[in-house]
């Protein structure tokens, strides 16, 4: 089987793409960039140059594969990210999604995953969510392309689609969390409040997996929405207090939510403070994450960051 995957270069795209190569899969990656390219090749996968907005590009690229991976995206790195650095993103989410359709439709593609983000639930104020949860009625700016490439899927009358909704990503190659655990270990990460919001994590290893997963049950799964976070909803508090006890940081100080917007700004304290408690996907088979809690998780990763042997494989 021949599988085209988009960010095959990204947290989680490599990680599906060393998988689906071990598991004897043919892999096509989307490359922009001439390390791309390399990268790609010395993962075992075929690289493709081309470009997301490019439509028929998509089309002549994705015309032997078997099924379409849309892993690419780009949130903003920024603390305080403006609505223009959230533009990017918002063009993969659609127009590239509706580029990947059209491919899909012309070469006669039938299975196409999608990463999505359970951000869309947003403040359900502590409330389990389970995989049939409607969507509020009015999302973040943010993610109103989310919810519009979400629904340019499950509106499609054929495609078999999978759409994973993923929590919050965390790994020991991403710039974010190296950056948050840097923060809990001087003692900047602030709990806003009491940090009673609840936060629902994905080890990056577990987000791979799960797309995996998907593939290989893709005729069984098909049509469906899943969230895919660890088994465990954690508090703001512990959340923080985790990461400054792994990294070997003071005991994080609470600040009131008044002045956390002021430090922060008023999306990441709604980001940070949205409460819900994901509860596992019922129908998404016998897929088990590897870090089913974040304390576990959040230590493995600052221990891997320590580890001067590791610190070559993360740069890899
Ligand atoms: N659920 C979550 O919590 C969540 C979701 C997404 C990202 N994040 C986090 O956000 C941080 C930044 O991640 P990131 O956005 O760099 O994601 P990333 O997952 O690391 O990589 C993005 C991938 O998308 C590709 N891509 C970007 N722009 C593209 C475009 N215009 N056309 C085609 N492909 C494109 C990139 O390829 P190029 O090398 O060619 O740019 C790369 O392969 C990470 O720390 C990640 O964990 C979190």
């Amino acid at each position: 089987m021949k599988v085209f995957v988009t960010g095959a270069t990204g947290i989680i795209g490599k990680r599906i793409v060393k998988q689906l190569v071990q598991h004897n899969y043919e892999v096509v990656g989307l490359a922009r960039s001439d390390k791309n390219v390399e990268q790609l090749k010395a993962m075992g996968a075929l690289p493709r140059r081309g470009d997301l907005f490019q439509a028929q590009q998509l089309i002549d690229i994705t015309r032997d594969c078997d099924a379409i991976l849309h892993m690419a995206t780009k949130i903003p790195l920024q603390a305080v990210p403006k609505a223009k650095d959230w533009v990017m993103n918002d063009r993969i989410r659609t127009e590239g999604t509706r580029n990947l359709i059209t491919a899909a439709e012309k070469n006669g593609i039938k299975t196409f995953i999608q990463q999505s983000v359970i951000f869309t639930y947003g403040d359900q104020d502590g409330a389990e969510i389970y995989q049939d949860t409607p969507l509020p009625d009015q999302v973040s700016d943010n993610l109103l392309s989310n919810v519009e490439m979400e629904e340019m899927l499950t509106q499609h009358p054929s495609l078999q689609y999978i759409i994973l909704r993923f929590g919050w990503f965390y790994s020991a190659d991403s710039a974010q969390t190296q950056n948050m655990l840097q923060m809990a270990k001087k003692g900047f990460f602030p709990v806003i409040g009491k940090g009673q919001s609840f936060l629902n994590m994905i080890h990056a290893d577990d987000a791979a997996t799960a797309v995996v997963h998907a593939l290989q049950h893709a005729s069984s799964l098909q049509r469906s929405i899943f969230n895919i976070t660890d088994f465990s909803p954690i508090s703001l508090k512990d959340m923080i207090t985790a990461m400054a006890k792994a990294a070997k940081g003071r005991t994080p100080r609470h600040i009131p939510r008044p002045l956390a917007r002021i430090m922060t700004g008023k999306a990441a304290v709604e980001f940070l403070t949205a409460s819900m408690k994901i509860q596992p996907a019922s129908h998404f088979g016998d897929w088990r994450p590897k870090y089913p809690d974040f304390k576990i998780g959040i230590s493995e990763v600052a221990k891997e960051l320590n580890n001067p042997l590791s610190q070559k494989a993360i740069r890899a």
